[in-house]
């Protein structure tokens, strides 16, 4: 396998992934729903985005940090959510938050993380971020939020785009099943901890997912816990509207990387009208296809306070482990600060919709 330092950029390490992994978590890890339109729609959106550069700007002193609920982050780049670290790498969760730690971004731990949530709190002083998938059982879920409040994950990023999995058929031919000595380790004792839990030829339901989950459970959330919480797969306006409403303490414009309903429209090309109705009532955080500096930079400049990734740094994570998580978060930064630089903004209070060519 070709050095880490020769692997240039993200799409050099998904090249470099599958062979680190099972044919199982590869089709996980890659596949989106039914054609994957949206999957693909996702990057390539941005490309159909130009950008329009400011000349003989003193750029000598590029700044990337952002404050996000009253902390400062190195960079507009978070770890989004995923599930099944160990899928990627033995170590799973504890080498991404190492790797995330390393390059100065927040990770979204998931509920179906293969670590619990204490052991990746543990792994790194760093604030992290809680993922909670609400589950059929309140009292379950309560004792969740009352678990990560206690290990101190500094927000709740609750995941509301998902009543049910998506037509993920990458995942049928291979077909997706945890292998033995994973779990889901949050999970453990709640009957879901193993086992597939996809939708079936004759039940579109998952035992990790309730189906139920309405705007009424958002407000009883609200009320469990005094942390910052976001939702994440918000994709209109009147949605995101009343997230904030509710006491939503920012969204994310999601479309679940493609992974659920196919033909969604690309997060990017969503992004402005929900960035326009909440005027910075709250902030807000975009995930879905984002691979380049510029893509973050087109971004931020159409309304996004910070951006999550995904896939990639599954892909670092199975290239190379901790070290290949911070790479791939260093390499996306960089080109994030060449692309200001060569766009003449130093901070991100420069970037606005006027580095878009319209
Ligand atoms: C995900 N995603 C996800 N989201 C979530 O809220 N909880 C989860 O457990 C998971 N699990 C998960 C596993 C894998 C393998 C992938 C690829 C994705 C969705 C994820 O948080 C994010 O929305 C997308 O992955 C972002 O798109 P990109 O960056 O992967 O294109
Ligand atoms: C997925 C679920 C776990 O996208 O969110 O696979």
């Amino acid at each position: 396998m070709q050095p880490l330092h020769e692997l240039a950029d993200l799409f050099d390490y998904e090249r470099a992934a599958p062979a680190r992994m099972s044919e199982v978590a590869w089709a996980y890890i890659s596949g989106g729903a039914a054609d994957e339109h949206t999957l693909r729609w996702n990057h390539e959106a941005y490309a159909r985005l130009r950008l329009r550069p400011r000349i003989l700007t003193d750029v000598s002193h590029i700044d990337s940090r952002v404050t996000l609920l009253g902390r400062q982050h190195a960079s507009p780049l978070l770890l989004a959510p995923c599930a099944y670290h160990k899928l990627a790498h033995p170590e799973g969760e504890i080498a991404t938050a190492c790797g995330a730690a390393a390059a100065g971004a927040t990770l979204v731990v998931s509920t179906s993380a293969t670590t619990t949530l204490e052991d990746i709190a543990a792994a790194t002083p760093d604030p992290k971020w809680f993922q909670l998938y609400v589950q059929r059982d309140r009292d379950f879920t309560r004792a969740l939020i009352d678990r990560a409040e206690a290990a101190n994950y500094e927000a709740l990023v609750v995941t509301v785009d998902t009543p049910v999995l998506g037509p993920r058929h990458r995942e049928t031919r291979t077909p997706f099943a945890l292998p033995p000595g994973l779990e889901r380790a949050n999970l453990r004792g709640f009957g879901t901890a193993t086992g597939a839990h996809r939708p079936s030829e004759t039940n579109i339901y998952s035992a990790l997912l309730d189906p139920r989950l309405t705007w009424k459970e958002i407000e009883w959330l609200r009320t469990l816990t005094r942390r910052p919480f976001w939702l994440k797969g918000i994709l209109n306006a009147d949605d995101a509207a009343r997230a904030a409403d509710l006491g939503a303490d920012g969204v994310i414009v999601s479309n679940h990387g493609g992974r659920n309903l196919d033909t969604l429209p690309a997060t990017i090309d969503a992004l402005p009208e929900v960035a326009a109705r909440l005027a910075g009532r709250v902030p807000v955080l975009i995930d879905g296809g984002i691979r380049r500096g510029t893509d973050v930079l087109k971004a931020l400049a159409l309304g996004a306070t910070a951006v999550l990734i995904g896939r990639p740094y599954l892909h670092g994570l199975a290239v190379g482990g901790a070290d290949g998580v911070a790479r791939v978060i260093g390499l996306v930064r960089r080109e994030f600060e060449m692309a200001m630089a060569l766009t003449g903004r130093r901070t991100l209070a420069e970037i606005d919709p006027s580095v878009i060519w319209r």
